[in-house]
C-alpha cells in the first residue's frame, strides 16, 4: 500500500459502524471487523506471566514529573486510572536513562535520586489493581527507557545528539553538517546507562523495561544509520547493534527483569535515512529488516514486542492517524483509515511470521468506540497479540473496565484525535486529554463549563 497522498484527508463523521465499514470497502483496506470483542477480554501467556486481557495502555508521557524526573501526584494519578481501568498490560511512558536525553525538563528520568518515587508508583499502580480487581488481576507493567536523541531538550531548548545527520528533520531541527554525531565510544557509555536504569526499573518493581527503538528517538535513529562509518552505522548488524548489544545485557546483567522493544517498523524517511523504508519509494514500508530485527529481538529473549511507526515531528500522521493537526503542522495528506490500515497491515505481517511471539498493535484511537471491534478481529486472524491504545486511555482510561462490564465501549467518553494533548505538549505543558479530561487539562484559551457541556 501507498503511504501518502490518495485519498484525501477526512475527519471522523460515522453515525454507525455500517457507514464506517462501508468507507473502509470503498477504500480497499484490509481493517478487519468482529461483532463479537470477547477474544479481547482473554487471558494471555506473555513468557511467565498471564496477562488478565489482551488489551494494553500505550507508553504516552505526560510531562508532570519533577525537575529531578521523579513521578508525582499527577503521574500517581494517571497511572491509578489506568490499574483501575483494568488493561491487562500498562506500558509506563518514556523514562529518560541520562538527564541529557530527557526530551523536556519534566520527563521522567530514572537515576538513583529518583528511583523511591518510581517505586511508590509501582506500589500504587499495583496496589489500584488488586484493589478494583481482586488478588488475580496482575496487569503487567513494563516501562520504556530513552534516549531522546535528536529530540533531547533537557533545558526546554533543543540540545540534539544526533547519530547520522539526516537532511529533512537536520532542517526541522536547525543543524547543519558542523554538528557532530554522537561517538561510538559515547553509545557504549550510553549503552551502560541503559543498564543501570534497567537496575533501577527492577528495584522499583516493574516487571520488564522497554528499550525504546521508536519514534527517531536515538536508538530508533541508530537502526537507520546507513550513512554513518564505526561499529553502528552502515550495514544491518552495525544498525541494529545497539538496541540487540543492550537487550542482551540487560537479559544477562539484571536476572528476572523482562526485557522487550518498541520500535517503529517504517518511519516514513527516504532511504538512505530512513528504517523499513522501500528503497525507491519512501512512502512505502519495506519490512524485510523490520522482520529481520523482530527475529532479533525474539532471539535476545524478549517474550514480547510493540509495534509501532513514524516520527511524531516530521509525518506525525504515520503514528497517530488524527482528525486535526496540530496548530502549525500541515494537515496530514491521507484519509486517517489509510494510516490505521497501515499501522495494522504492518503488525499483521510481522505477527504472523512469528504467530507464538505475542506482539502488541498500535494503531486503534481514532476508530472511536469501535476499536475493539477491529482489535478483535485482528486478534482473532493472527494479525497481532495484545491490542493497545494511546490517546484512547488519556481520554477513556476505563476503556478496559466498560469492555468488560458492559460489552462496549461508550462513545462518549472516547478520545476524538483532535491532536489536543500533542499541543500541550509541544507547548511544553504537562499533558492529557483536553476533551474528556478537562478538570486536570485544558488548552490555552479553552472555557472549561463550555468543554463539559
Ligand atoms: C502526548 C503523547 C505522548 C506520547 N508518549 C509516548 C511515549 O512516551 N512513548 C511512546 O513510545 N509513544 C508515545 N506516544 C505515542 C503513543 O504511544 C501511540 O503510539 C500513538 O498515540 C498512536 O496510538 P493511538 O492511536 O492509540 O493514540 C505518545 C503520543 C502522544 C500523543
Amino acid at each position: 500500500m501507498k503511504a501518502t497522498s490518495q485519498p484525501t484527508h477526512r475527519r471522523f463523521r460515522y453515525r454507525d459502524s455500517v457507514a464506517l465499514r462501508r468507507d473502509i470497502a470503498r477504500l480497499e483496506l484490509r481493517i478487519p471487523w468482529d461483532d463479537d470483542t470477547g477474544v479481547l477480554l482473554a487471558p494471555i501467556t506473555v513468557g511467565s506471566r498471564v496477562l488478565p486481557n489482551r488489551l494494553a495502555v500505550h507508553p504516552m508521557e505526560a510531562f508532570d514529573a519533577d525537575a529531578g524526573g521523579a513521578p508525582g501526584e499527577m503521574a500517581l494519578r494517571r497511572y491509578r486510572r489506568y490499574a483501575w481501568g483494568g488493561a491487562g498490560l500498562i506500558w509506563f511512558e518514556a523514562t529518560a536513562v541520562v538527564a541529557a536525553g530527557r526530551s523536556n525538563p519534566r520527563q521522567f528520568y530514572l537515576h538513583e535520586g529518583s528511583v523511591a518515587e518510581f517505586e511508590k508508583l509501582v506500589a500504587a499502580v499495583r496496589q489500584a489493581a488488586s484493589e478494583s480487581w481482586g488478588m488475580r488481576h496482575n496487569p503487567l507493567l513494563i516501562l520504556q527507557l530513552t534516549h531522546s536523541g535528536r529530540w533531547s531538550r533537557p533545558d526546554g531548548t533543543p540540545r540534539p545528539v544526533i547519530v547520522h545527520h539526516s537532511p529533512s528533520l537536520d532542517r526541522l531541527i536547525g543543524i547543519d553538517e558542523h554538528h557532530q554525531p554522537i561517538t561510538d565510544d559515547e553509545l557504549q557509555v550510553l549503552q551502560d546507562r541503559f543498564i543501570r536504569a534497567a537496575r533501577h526499573a527492577a528495584a522499583a518493581g516493574f516487571d520488564g523495561v522497554d528499550i525504546k527503538a521508536c519514534h527517531g528517538y536515538l536508538c530508533s535513529e541508530s537502526l537507520a544509520a546507513f550513512t554513518r562509518g564505526g561499529r553502528y552505522g552502515g550495514s544491518f548488524e552495525n544498525r541494529s547493534r545497539l538496541l540487540l548489544e543492550t537487550l542482551q545485557r540487560v537479559r544477562a546483567e539484571v536476572p528476572g527483569l523482562m526485557v522487550t522493544s518498541r520500535f517503529s517498523a517504517y518511519d516514513g524517511l527516504r532511504y538512505p535515512y530512513g528504517f523499513g523504508v522501500d528503497r525507491d519509494d519512501p512512502d512505502r514500508p519495506d519490512l524485510a529488516e523490520p522482520a529481520a530485527l523482530l527475529a532479533q529481538i525474539r532471539g535476545a529473549g524478549c517474550a514480547i514486542a510493540n509495534v509501532s511507526m513514524g516520527i511524531p515531528y516530521h509525518r506525525p500522521y504515520l503514528g497517530r492517524p488524527s482528525d486535526r493537526a496540530v496548530p502549525g503542522d500541515p494537515q496530514s495528506p491521507e484519509h486517517p483509515l489509510v494510516g490505521v490500515a497501515r499501522l495494522l497491515e504492518a503488525t499483521a505481517t510481522l505477527q504472523q511470521a512469528w504467530p507464538d511471539f505475542p506482539l502488541v498493535g498500535t494503531g486503534y484511537s481514532w476508530l472511536r468506540h469501535w476499536f475493539p471491534h477491529v482489535g478483535a478481529a485482528a486478534v482473532r486472524t493472527g494479525g497481532v497479540a495484545v491490542v493497545g491504545v494511546g490517546r484512547m486511555a488519556f481520554a477513556y482510561p476505563d476503556f478496559a473496565r466498560d469492555l468488560m462490564e458492559h460489552g462496549a465501549l461508550d462513545p462518549h467518553k472516547t478520545c476524538v484525535a483532535c491532536s489536543g494533548c500533542t499541543q500541550l505538549m509541544r507547548a511544553g505543558d504537562s499533558t492529557g486529554c483536553v476533551i474528556r479530561d478537562t478538570d486536570v487539562y485544558l488548552l490555552p484559551g479553552t472555557n472549561r463549563r463550555r468543554r463539559r457541556a
